[in-house]
């Protein structure tokens, strides 16, 4: 956080921060300081929505005494005027000049305190991220084809870089539990917590369904759960439909692997992706379904209510209730 004493509204900002949760450079980002704290929250918001939501450091840098970011001096045939800014310019990135800017920049400077990798999976970019497209979704379908196993599949997940959630994710959410088991479970993308463990659902939503497994008398050893999206969009905001057309072939496949008796997809982007439908998750959950893998394989799967929508809607476990022991009865068969 980069809130000061000596800076008079931090005191008032880290309230607001304390009540939204949210956590950005408020310091740098609010030359105000006596903005009310309502208009503070809304800025919050939009941060966190934004992706700003994590600690960077104790105090806000002073960008005005920093030194100048040493060039880079340009290979032949670059444009230096439009690379030395910063960014790879859209235009170049698909381009043979546009990799080797790309390229030397992820070699050529080390890569600054803070946001190093805390397990190697995934790396922060030195280079702009891939533009989502069809030749992204193209390349996710080849690679997740390819891989002959989960460890093949989740090797081939940390190693592409067609899709932009990685490079603001912390980390890579493959999976947890059992792959042997029977059962597997796909909710919709990380969240902060998945996102710093690495698991899925391991936060507040992970609790519940922890809680729920153990009511048909299941855990996390008999069970394997994943996400449709296996990197956490910034400020939990919604997975775009290209963002999941892209991740859409890895967990495909990794359903596939598996080869569960039967998926229970969790929450409306996850029925809405694997099950192929635009039903809605109150009409549609509860009523078996048929996931069909790219190999010809029908599994048997079941949607039900999101954890987190559970959380929210405590009335609603009833109905989840019923879903479970549904998938209990057809696991005992
Ligand atoms: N919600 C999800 O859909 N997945 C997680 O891993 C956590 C929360």
């Amino acid at each position: 956080m980069w809130l000061t004493e000596a800076d008079p509204g931090a005191s008032a900002r880290r309230d607001v921060l304390a009540n939204g949760g949210a956590i950005c450079d408020a310091k740098r980002m609010v030359p105000d300081t006596h903005t009310p704290p309502a208009s503070l929250r809304e800025l919050l918001h939009f941060y966190a929505d934004a992706g700003a939501d994590e600690a960077l450091a104790e105090e806000a840098p002073n960008r005005f005494v920093e030194k100048t970011p040493q060039r880079i001096p340009p290979l032949r045939g670059e444009m230096p005027d439009r690379t030395e800014r910063g960014a790879v310019p859209p235009d170049s990135q698909g381009s043979e000049a546009g990799k080797a800017i790309q390229d030397r920049r992820s070699t050529a400077s080390p890569s600054p305190p803070g946001i190093s990798r805390t397990n190697g999976e995934v790396s922060r970019p030195r280079h702009a991220a891939a533009i989502p497209d069809g030749a992204q979704v193209a390349r996710a379908r080849e690679l997740a084809r390819e891989a002959r196993t989960l460890d093949e599949l989740r090797q081939q997940l940390a190693a592409f870089d067609g899709c932009n959630l990685k490079f603001t994710a912390k980390n890579l959410v493959f999976a947890d539990g059992n792959a042997e088991a029977d059962l597997m479970l796909v909710g919709e993308a990380p969240g902060r917590d998945e996102d710093i463990e690495g698991l899925p659902f391991v936060g507040r939503s992970g609790q519940l369904l922890n809680r729920m497994l153990a009511a048909i008398g299941r855990d996390r050893q008999s069970a394997y759960i994943a996400n449709v999206i296996p990197w956490r969009p910034p400020g939990n905001r919604t997975p775009t439909p290209i963002e999941t057309e892209i991740c859409r072939p890895f967990i495909e496949r990794q359903i596939e692997l598996v080869a569960p008796k039967v998926l229970v997809t969790l929450g409306n982007p996850s029925t809405k992706t694997l099950l192929n439908t635009q039903v809605g998750i109150m009409r549609i959950r509860g009523n078996w379904q048929e996931h069909r893998t790219a190999g010809g394989l029908a599994i048997p799967a079941m949607p039900t209510l999101h954890p987190a929508y559970l959380l929210r809607n405590p009335a609603a476990k009833k109905l989840a209730w019923r879903d479970f022991l549904e998938i209990k009865a057809r696991l005992a068969n």
